[in-house]
């Protein structure tokens, strides 16, 4: 199969070819200093301020049309935007035969003093013009509730939230037109199927950036050049090479593979693939999981969920990473890949310590095998931050258990933030394990736990906050478990 040695992109509806050096830029860099489209902004450029926010579409909706969403441009490189649509802040208005007038989003900002300094605010009408793309392709309507969801990812310095979340609610869906049908053609959309089916490879400078379309393709990458870094989202890779604290001279990014892009299930388990972002997977998980939708909802922020990956979280590693305590007590399997070998490990065997893994050099994470939870487990996550929304956690704790006759049938526990990884509490589990379901159970538990853990203080939490959290998160499950057991009896 031929190869292509470019990124090929639409930027405001304009194609663009990118070669060379320049595919590593990040996306907000390129349009500012390439493009002159300075209306977005660059503040923290590590995906925790939302001025950077840009709409992307990388995906062709059930109606034929984009589906644009909302995303950092401060961590995304632009070897990551190949085939895609991105609208910045100068696409919004529409200049047509009647001249130019703003988007209604803008106009609503501006009629409802949505900004005072105005550093932050492309950053808000970008991310409230993908509310407005979401919610009216739904049929739904915009309530207070979800304005503030929509915007978790963007700060103000000046203006105060309050008129912003106004702006939102003066919108009418109705006489508002999506960007999916204002930048719709007919052209592009069969061109990015072409280029989603030929393979970059891009060479310079000792340089890679490989983007295969095929699983073969990037296994034999892989085989060859076991130094290639993978990239899902970089909303954790983005930050640290922004830091300066990371170089990524060869990459490669599977998004163009669809078979990574499944979500599936049977009636013993959930599959999802490598290229599955955290947003289609909160929206997927829901059906079964909802505990551990709720724990998405308050994941990071709508731009980082929208552009990361759940394989990035788990082979990310952090000890207080949101996802993996779920995964560590459903005895969740990674599968892995390798040009010779597929292989499946249980997550608890993946972690072997901090940031090290049960990975050969030659081997891809294509998917996530999760266990659907029985009839009688009663499930519990929880996440502690300093504050609630986009926020690192402190801790974390996972804990499922099923009760029968007043016994503890089956019992999993793990705790994130008390050590270099995400840990099961084997240990207490065994001993839970046809005890009475009772409080004094859990106090034991809970009084036993200093020799079990020993947390470091950080500054997020000091240790002895951290020590006293989790005894409590004990308590808690049992409180908790014990109201919906009563509720739906023993
Ligand atoms: C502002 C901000 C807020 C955040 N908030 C949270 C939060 O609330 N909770 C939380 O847990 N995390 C949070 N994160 C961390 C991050 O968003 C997640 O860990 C995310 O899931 C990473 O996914 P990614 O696709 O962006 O990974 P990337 O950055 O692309 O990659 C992460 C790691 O995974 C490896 N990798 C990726 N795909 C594969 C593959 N297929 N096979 C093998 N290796 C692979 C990469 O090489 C890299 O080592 C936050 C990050 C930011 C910037
Ligand atoms: S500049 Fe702050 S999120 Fe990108
Ligand atoms: S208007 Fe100044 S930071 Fe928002």
């Amino acid at each position: 199969m031929e190869n292509r040695q470019k990124i090929i992109t639409t930027i405001n509806s304009k194609r663009i070819e990118i070669d060379g050096e320049r595919a590593f830029m990040p996306l907000a860099t390129f349009l500012r200093e390439e493009r002159c489209l300075t209306g977005t902004k660059v503040v923290c450029a590590e995906g925790d301020c939302g001025a950077c926010t840009v709409l992307l579409a990388r995906d062709i909706g059930a109606d034929g049309k984009l589906t644009f969403k909302a995303v950092n441009s401060c961590i995304m490189p632009l070897y990551l935007i190949d085939g895609a649509h991105v609208v910045s802040v100068e696409g919004l208005k529409k200049d047509d035969n009647q001249g130019e007038s703003l988007h209604p989003v803008q106009q609503a900002m501006i009629e409802n003093h949505g900004a005072q300094c105005g550093y932050c605010t492309p950053g808000f009408v970008c991310a409230m013009t993908a509310m407005v793309e979401k919610i009216k392709s739904e049929n739904k309507t915009i309530t207070e509730k979800k304005a503030k969801n929509y915007l978790t990812g963007n700060l103000c310095r000046c203006t105060g939230y309050q008129p912003i979340i106004k702006a939102a609610m003066s919108l009418d869906l109705d006489k508002l037109e999506l960007l999916k049908d204002r930048h719709h053609n007919p052209n592009w959309l069969l061109e990015m199927k072409k280029i989603k089916s030929t393979p970059v490879v891009m060479n310079f400078n000792q340089k890679t950036i490989f983007l295969p379309v095929t699983m073969k393709q990037a296994l034999e990458a892989k085989s060859l050049n076991n130094d290639i870094r993978l990239v899902g989202g970089s909303t954790d890779i983005g930050v640290v090479v922004n830091k300066g604290r990371l170089e990524t001279p060869k990459a490669m990014a599977l998004y163009h593979i669809d078979e990574l892009k499944i979500m599936s299930h049977d009636n013993s388990e959930i599959r999802i693939g490598a290229c599955v972002t955290l947003s289609e997977f909160e929206d997927y998980i829901e059906k079964f999981i909802l505990e551990l939708k709720s724990i998405l909802h308050i994941f990071a922020s709508p731009q980082i969920k929208n552009q990361a990956t759940l394989i990035g979280n788990v082979v990310n590693a952090s000890p207080i990473a949101d996802t993996i305590p779920y995964f560590l007590v459903s005895d969740t399997k990674v599968v892995l890949k390798s040009i010779h070998n597929e292989r499946e490990v249980l997550l608890k065997d993946f972690y072997l310590g901090y940031k090290t893994l049960d990975i050969k050099p030659d081997e891809i994470v294509t998917c996530l095998k999760i266990p659907r939870l029985s009839a009688l487990e009663k499930l519990r996550l929880y996440k502690v931050s300093m504050r609630k929304d986009l926020d690192i956690s402190a801790v974390t704790f996972a804990g499922t258990i099923e009760v029968e006759n007043l016994k503890i049938k089956m019992v999993r526990l793990a705790l994130g933030g008390v050590a270099a990884t995400v840990i099961r509490l084997s240990q207490l589990e065994s001993q839970l394990i046809g005890s009475d379901f009772k409080r004094e159970t859990f106090q034991n538990i809970a009084k036993q736990l200093p020799q079990h853990i020993s947390p470091l203080s950080d500054l997020r939490a000091s240790k002895e906050y951290r020590m006293k959290l989790c005894q409590n998160f004990f308590l808690k499950f049992f409180d908790e478990v014990s109201v919906d057991l009563s509720n739906g009896g023993y």
